[in-house]
């Protein structure tokens, strides 16, 4: 049977570094609290005077995992974009990549996961390939989030945890008898909690997508979020969704190398970790320099992961897990060849 295997990985980041003291000039907060409270030291923002989308971003890092890969883009048979910041309304940000990379008819599918975007991803690709639809897919998680923050003090909370980056996966369907590849997927939407983090205008629903009454600097405009009961959920549905995935793939948290967790805050992965009864250095971490790059956030830590050899071995098992917007949460576990 066909196994989905990771061949590669590429990420990329806009050059405009923004430290947390970059911040303390344009709204009231501190580098001590964003620290203390998120563990984020600096994030990636794209340059304001520049004109940088999503599927720009997705690009550079695609490009890199198709060369690590050996691949050119004629070789997809499928495009898996992610983002909950795709370049115009409509269409999709998987369109404008594929186009970038000199395709004309490969299939490109964009999904609006949000946090959980690459884990829906894998998932989907892993459904593709194991019913035959595809056999070498492209998945990319891209987010530009700087230039949809409220910049003032009313938005500290989220304005401070959010930054822009892409990375991207080369996945393949490869016929072996081992146990390897996506060994499960547990996948989870609250549709009932969508008010805890929301972008709520533009809006189609209403008559008028725009509306003229509504000034261009209301909070409508901007995401707000409920960070406490947001942080609540993640700490306890991630760990109940890693037992739900290992109980699938009939493993113990003892076979598991590496969670590579999605990067919304660091003291959530941490307490994660502390319900799991899990050594600290069995999780993660990247936020400190990339902040929370929502879709991009778990394969661009996958592809550090990797790069500092924290895994990539034949046998490592990672677990790949992660609660955002939506609410969305969900965990796939996956094992190197
Ligand atoms: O990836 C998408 C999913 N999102 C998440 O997983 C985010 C989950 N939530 C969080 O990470 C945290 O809730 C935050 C980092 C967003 C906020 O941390 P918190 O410890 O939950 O703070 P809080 O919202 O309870 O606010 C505590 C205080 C408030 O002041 P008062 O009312 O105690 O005087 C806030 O106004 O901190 C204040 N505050 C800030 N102060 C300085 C909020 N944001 C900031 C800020 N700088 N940036």
């Amino acid at each position: 049977m066909k196994k989905s295997i990771i061949k590669s990985s590429g990420m990329f980041v806009p050059p405009n570094v923004i430290t947390n003291h970059d911040l303390e000039k344009i709204l009231d907060t501190s580098d001590e609290w964003i620290k203390q409270r998120t563990g984020i030291e600096q994030r990636y923002w794209i340059d304001e005077e520049g004109v940088t989308g999503s599927s720009d971003l997705g690009f550079e890092a695609s490009k890199t995992a198709l060369d690590n890969a050996g691949w050119e883009p004629e070789d997809l048979d499928f495009i898996i974009f992610a983002t909950l910041s795709p370049d115009i309304m409509f269409p999709g940000s998987g369109c404008l990549l594929q186009a970038k990379l000199g395709l004309n008819s490969t299939p490109a599918l964009d999904i609006r996961q949000q946090c959980t975007g690459f884990l829906y991803g894998l998932a989907t690709a892993d459904a593709y390939i194991k019913t035959g639809l595809a056999n070498k897919i492209l998945l990319v998680g891209a987010e530009v989030h700087s230039s949809g923050l409220d910049k003032s003090t009313r938005g500290r909370d989220v304005t401070v945890i959010f930054g822009d980056g892409a990375a991207a996966v080369c996945i393949e369907g490869v016929e072996t008898e081992k146990k390897a590849g996506v060994l499960a997927s547990a996948l989870h939407a609250d549709g009932n909690f969508a008010e805890a983090l929301t972008v709520e205008l533009p809006a189609s629903r209403l008559p008028v997508r725009l509306p003229p009454d509504v000034p261009i600097n209301d909070a409508r405009y901007y995401p707000v979020m409920d960070g406490p009961a947001i942080f609540k959920k993640a700490v306890r549905m991630m760990p109940r969704v890693i037992k739900e995935s290992l109980e699938k793939a009939q493993m113990g948290l003892d076979e598991i190398d590496l969670i590579v967790p999605h990067q919304a805050n660091m003291r959530i992965n941490q307490a994660m970790g502390q319900f799991l009864k899990l050594d600290n250095d069995k999780i993660f971490h990247n936020i400190q320099k990339y902040g929370n790059t929502t879709a991009a956030s778990i394969p661009l830590a996958f592809h550090e992961a990797m790069e500092q050899g924290r895994i990539g071995k034949s046998g490592d098992v990672v677990i790949f897990t992660g609660l955002g917007a939506g609410l969305t949460w969900g965990s796939v576990i996956y094992k190197f060849l």
